[in-house]
């Protein structure tokens, strides 16, 4: 692997916290990736995450669309977002890392920050938008702006729809795999790890297909009930960094250690939480038959060689969920209207054909579908670069 183009370490002088910023590859001069802030995020763990994001943006890369990928970036602080301190030091990091915002790094809401916050902060720190540095290369900038501005405004059910979409690809992802798989939807269990963003929207979606979801994790712990929970009701319940209101739970639901939402009866895991959550040792009380990986990087790569000898398949991260970052440009870009059938249509046609390449590729090449993914980048690189420089 080449080492990332930039990473950097930036010190806070108030806090003395970190935060990181890793450029992986730009693409036409520019790179894409969310802000996470959790307490003990790295500059390692940054890196890893902005080599996703590359890989992220070639998967897309479809030669017919207006989109066309960018490289890949994420930005990191090292805080736990509930810390009073949290808001200024996003603030001032956002101020620091500002010349990198207004020319190459376009970034977004990532885990333990929400896209209002980011927004809030952005024009606190002086910048127009945590997009802008795409600007540029618009056709007709003041339209696209308009278009993506109208799409955020838009809800389902009182979730925004920036919110929806990556959970509809991780939903999708989980649809095609039973497909293949020829699994029945009613009667498939599903645990999720992290009701915020992601986790929220993919048990949304989940429920909605006819699966049932017979356990949540948050940072508080597991809530369990095997006769399916009601996910509409701890979706209400949940504050504004995906924590459930235990006043909530119906009779029937159970509270759990954190670590439980693993080893529960179901045939499917949807870690959309924190990275590094499955290791070596838990992944040991695993009996579900696929994970779908929503967060980024939750299964560690031995975790996965015992689970994938055991027969247990991960769906890798750089394909599922991926959904959020290609709405946002094929938004931004015009592939689609700011109308939320539009782009779960637009995401689910995208996402069924990644995920079945991908399944096609695992079995041809007799590999795991993360190095399918993998295989699938690494040819689409040289032929993104050749069509829009390597350099520019
Ligand atoms: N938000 C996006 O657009 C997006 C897109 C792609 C990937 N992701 C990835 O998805 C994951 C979740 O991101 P998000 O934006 O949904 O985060 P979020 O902050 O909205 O929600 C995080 C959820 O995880 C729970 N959680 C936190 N720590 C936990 C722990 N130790 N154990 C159990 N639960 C815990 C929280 O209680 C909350 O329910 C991250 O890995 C992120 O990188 C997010």
């Amino acid at each position: 692997m080449t080492a990332p183009l930039m990473s950097l370490t930036w010190t806070d002088h108030v806090t003395g916290r970190q935060g990181f910023l890793v450029v992986d590859r730009l693409v036409r001069g520019v790179s894409s990736g969310g802000l996470r802030m959790r307490p003990g995020c790295t500059l390692d763990e940054v890196a890893g995450l902005a080599r996703g994001m590359t890989m992220k943006e070639a998967l897309h890369y479809d030669p017919e669309g207006r989109y066309v990928p960018l490289g890949g970036a994420k930005g990191g602080i090292d805080c736990d977002p509930r810390d009073p301190v949290s808001y200024g030091l996003l603030v001032r990091y956002l101020r620091a890392m500002r010349p990198y915002i207004e020319s190459f790094w376009t970034t977004g809401e990532d885990l333990g920050l929400s896209q209002d916050l980011v927004d809030r902060a952005a024009v606190e720190a002086g910048l127009v938008s945590t997009i802008q540095a795409v600007y540029p290369l618009l056709d007709d900038e003041t339209e696209a702006r308009r278009r993506l501005a109208d799409a955020f405004a838009v809800e389902v059910d009182g979730i925004g729809l920036d919110e929806l979409v990556g959970g509809c690809g991780v939903a999708e992802s989980v649809l095609a795999a039973l497909d293949r798989a020829g699994v029945p939807y009613a009667g498939t269990r599903v645990s999720v790890q992290g009701l915020g963003t992601m986790g929220g929207a993919t048990a949304w979606f989940l429920t909605r297909a006819g699966l049932t979801i017979v356990a949540v994790a948050d940072v508080k712990g597991t809530i369990v009930n095997p006769a399916g929970l009601d996910v509409d009701a701890l979706l209400a319940a949940r504050d504004g960094y995906g924590t459930v209101d235990r006043s909530a739970l119906r009779p029937g639901d159970r509270e759990l250690p954190g670590e439980d939402w693993l080893s529960v009866e179901a045939e499917v895991l949807v870690p959309a939480a924190v990275s590094y959550a499955i290791d070596t040792t838990n992944q040991q009380g695993i009996t579900a038959r696929w994970i779908v990986e929503a967060a980024n990087m939750p299964v560690l790569p031995e975790a996965e060689e015992l689970l994938s000898a055991r027969g247990v398949t991960v769906l890798p991260d750089v394909v599922v969920n991926s959904g959020t970052n290609a709405w946002w440009w094929w938004t931004l870009f015009g592939d689609i209207g700011p109308d939320a059938d539009e782009a779960f249509a637009h995401t689910r046609r995208a996402m069924r054909a990644l995920i079945d390449r991908m399944l096609a590729r695992a079995e041809a090449d007799g590999t795991t579908p993360r190095a399918a993914a993998h295989a699938i980048v690494a040819e689409r690189l040289p032929v993104i670069a050749e069509r829009f420089g390597w350099y520019r």
